[in-house]
């Protein structure tokens, strides 16, 4: 089996092609534009594995998808390479298209001229899976039902807009062209090697260095959180014996408000540095401007996913939480490193707090400052 990973070198496709190397006898090609949001370092453990190769280069490059494919001729594609960050989307929605929705095209593009070169039989072995998100589906309310595989796409965010378009030209390659592809819709993911722009290694960061931990509006927003192997295994299960055409929710029924998480990795944290000067770490907490369009709640409903192919998370979110924090502080140079990489000022990713923001209730005391960095 040769495999084409697109963002082999982000989050969760490092964590994917360390779990392939690991488990099976597959060849693997990484193409990957080496964004900011890539580190290279996470799959060091790979890189001398002859059965890994990186191929940096971008995804809507039709030139070079089309030598790719030549050359390479993989068996199977799984698609991960995106822009992922919802804040930035708000900031710079331009390179979510490029990326998002060109890139997914282009990449469709190759792989359907790939597929149409292939026997009979390599042709109904082949499979184009694009990974997506939750995010797709919008926004519910704390009483509604989780996603399911049939709710209605209602996409809120620039991010999530791209990410809805992608999946429908996705799923109109495999109606119009019969390319055999599948689509699954993951929640929040954490874990080892996320750039620390995200809520949580963010937090993490910002308890380390005794800065305030910024939680958006009154941290009252319900996300869904997916320990990354935990993903990077359903999404073998589904490439491996997924049905085609079909669509797949992965989520680890594990819903939480973003303070009571926020909380959780301080309590952690509390226990794993007892001689931090910042503890208790939920005093650093601070509410600060709300995002744009923030998202009330992600909650999914993943009984297609264990019920037709058996999978399950391997942890609760307690348990997984505490491993990533304990990977965090093992790898407090890596976080400083990426810390510095991650200039949201610079960036322009900074709003003036939030009007009337109060502390949260383990807080100090003291209000957010203007012009808080997130
Ligand atoms: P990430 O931002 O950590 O990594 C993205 C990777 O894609 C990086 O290595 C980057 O260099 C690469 N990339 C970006 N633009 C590219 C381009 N034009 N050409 C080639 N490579 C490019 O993202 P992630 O969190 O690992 O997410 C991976 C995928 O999973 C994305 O498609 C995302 O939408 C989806 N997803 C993420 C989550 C989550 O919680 N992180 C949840 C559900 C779905
Ligand atoms: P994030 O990690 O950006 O993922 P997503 O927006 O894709 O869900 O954010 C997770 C939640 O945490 C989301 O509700 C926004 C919130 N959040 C904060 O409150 N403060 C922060 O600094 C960040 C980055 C996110």
């Amino acid at each position: 089996m040769r495999l084409l990973v697109t963002g082999g070198c982000g989050f969760i496709g490092s964590a994917v092609v360390r779990r392939v190397l690991r488990t099976t006898d597959w060849t693997v090609v990484v193409l990957d534009k080496l964004t900011y949001a890539a580190e290279p370092r996470a799959l060091e453990e790979t890189a001398a594995d002859p059965r890994y190769r990186l191929v940096v280069g971008d995804v809507a490059d039709a030139e070079l998808l089309a030598r790719l494919f030549a050359e390479y001729r993989p068996d199977a594609v799984l698609h991960l390479a995106a822009e992922s960050h919802v804040d930035r989307s708000i900031d710079g929605p331009e390179a979510f298209l490029s990326t998002n929705v060109v890139g997914t095209f282009r990449l469709l593009e190759a792989a359907l001229a790939h597929w149409r070169t292939l026997s009979e039989p390599d042709r109904s072995r082949f499979r184009f899976h694009h990974v997506s998100t939750d995010e797709v589906f919008g926004a519910l309310d704390p009483e509604d039902a989780p996603f399911r595989e049939t709710s209605p796409y209602d996409p809120r965010s620039p991010y999530a807009a791209s990410k809805a378009a992608a999946d429908h030209f996705v799923r109109a390659w495999f109606h119009t062209y019969g390319l055999p592809v599948l689509i699954s819709n993951a929640s929040n993911n954490y874990g080892p090697w996320q750039f620390p722009e995200k809520l949580i290694p963010l937090a993490i960061a910002k308890a380390l260095e005794g800065q305030p931990i910024p939680l958006y509006g009154r941290g009252e927003q319900v996300r869904d959180w997916l320990f990354v192997d935990d993903h990077a295994a359903a999404l073998l299960a589904i490439l491996g014996r997924g049905r085609v055409g079909r669509t797949y929710l992965v989520g680890a029924r594990a819903e939480r408000t973003n303070l009571e998480l926020v909380r959780t990795l301080c309590a952690i944290l509390d226990e794993l540095v007892p001689n931090s000067p910042h503890r208790p770490h939920a005093r650093l907490i601070r509410f600060v401007a709300d995002r744009p369009g923030h998202d009330r709640r992600y909650a999914i409903d993943p009984t297609r996913l264990e019920a037709e192919l058996g999978w399950r998370p391997s942890r609760s979110l307690e348990e997984g939480l505490r491993a990533t924090v304990a990977w965090y502080l093992a790898h407090r140079d890596w976080l400083a490193e990426m810390r510095a990489r991650y200039d949201g000022r610079r960036l322009g990713l900074v709003r003036p707090a939030a009007a009337g923001a109060e502390p949260a209730a383990a807080g100090t005391g003291r209000t957010e400052p203007e012009g808080t960095e997130r």
